[in-house]
């Protein structure tokens, strides 16, 4: 391994890149020069992407890695550690939207379902690429959000999700918003922050295959916030919740 190339290439892991956000997020860092561990949880899909990736110049690693299971998780920092000794940025990305089932009929299995990848996932993600990330000068985990997981934003009578009942999804994403701040305080040699997709102010979100594409965004904005806060440097914040437009209420 080339010693200059290894210390100052910058390095990311996006979990869910094999598509919509996270793809597009890994095409914006690769084309900074950055390498880019593409994580998804379907080797086939994650192997179409990173050649398509790959055959624009990126240098790509495709990283099997399904963010419910502890196994995979492991199998990923191995993968990635054959690689690199060490991580500067994690982007945790992959999302499940649940079925948008009425709190009245939501059941633990449903709401569990949802849980174990937009909370337990980033977590299992997070706690198993900590050494690699303390091992980088500037590490920063980036948490994909929603303004669904903002009491601000659900509790705003003018926002549609406000009249949209369901549990799973915006509860998810508000523990992960908690958990990005709890970690954001236990370790401040290491940035973490929020960003959603969106525009609250407009009520705008980005066209991909979780919402059948009826966002009014581009990927390419969708994933401004992402690619921000990937890219924040030293002195940059912690425990900061932005969307495209700029801080983002709790
Ligand atoms: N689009 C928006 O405007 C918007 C708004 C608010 C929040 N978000 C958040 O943005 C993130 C990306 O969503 P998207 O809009 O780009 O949707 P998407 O195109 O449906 O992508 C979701 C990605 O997550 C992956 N994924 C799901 N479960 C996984 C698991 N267990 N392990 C690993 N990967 C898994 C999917 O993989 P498969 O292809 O295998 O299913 C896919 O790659 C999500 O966290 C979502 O909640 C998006």
């Amino acid at each position: 391994m080339n010693g200059m190339a290894h210390t100052e290439q910058t390095s990311a892991l996006i979990t869910g890149a094999n598509k919509g956000l996270g793809l597009e997020a890994a095409r914006r860092l690769a084309g900074h020069g950055w390498k880019i561990f593409l994580g998804s949880r379907d080797e086939g899909r994650g192997r179409e992407a990173a050649d398509k990736l790959a055959a624009d110049g990126a240098d790509v690693v495709l990283v099997p890695l399904d963010v419910t299971s502890d196994e995979s998780v492991a199998a990923a920092v191995r993968l990635v550690r054959e690689h690199t000794d060490r991580l500067d940025v994690l982007i945790n990305n992959a999302g499940a939207p649940g079925r948008a089932v009425p709190p009245a009929d939501a059941t633990v299995e449903e709401v569990h379902s949802v849980y174990d990848t937009n909370v337990y996932g980033p977590i299992r993600v997070t706690h198993a690429f900590l050494p690699l990330l303390e091992a980088a000068q500037n590490p920063r985990v980036v948490m994909v959000s929603s303004g669904g997981g903002s009491f601000a934003v659900v509790t705003d009578p003018n926002q549609p999700v406000s009249a949209m009942h369901e549990l799973a999804y915006s509860s998810s994403k508000a523990a992960l918003n908690m958990i990005t701040v709890r970690y954001a305080q236990a370790l401040p040699h290491i940035k973490f922050n929020v960003a959603t997709p969106g525009e609250i102010a407009n009520r705008k979100f980005a066209a991909t295959d979780m919402n059948r594409h009826t966002g009014q965004l581009t990927v390419t904005e969708g994933t401004d916030s992402i690619v921000r806060l990937a890219m924040i440097d030293a002195d940059g914040p912690s425990g900061i919740f932005v969307d495209r437009l700029g801080p983002a209420a709790w």
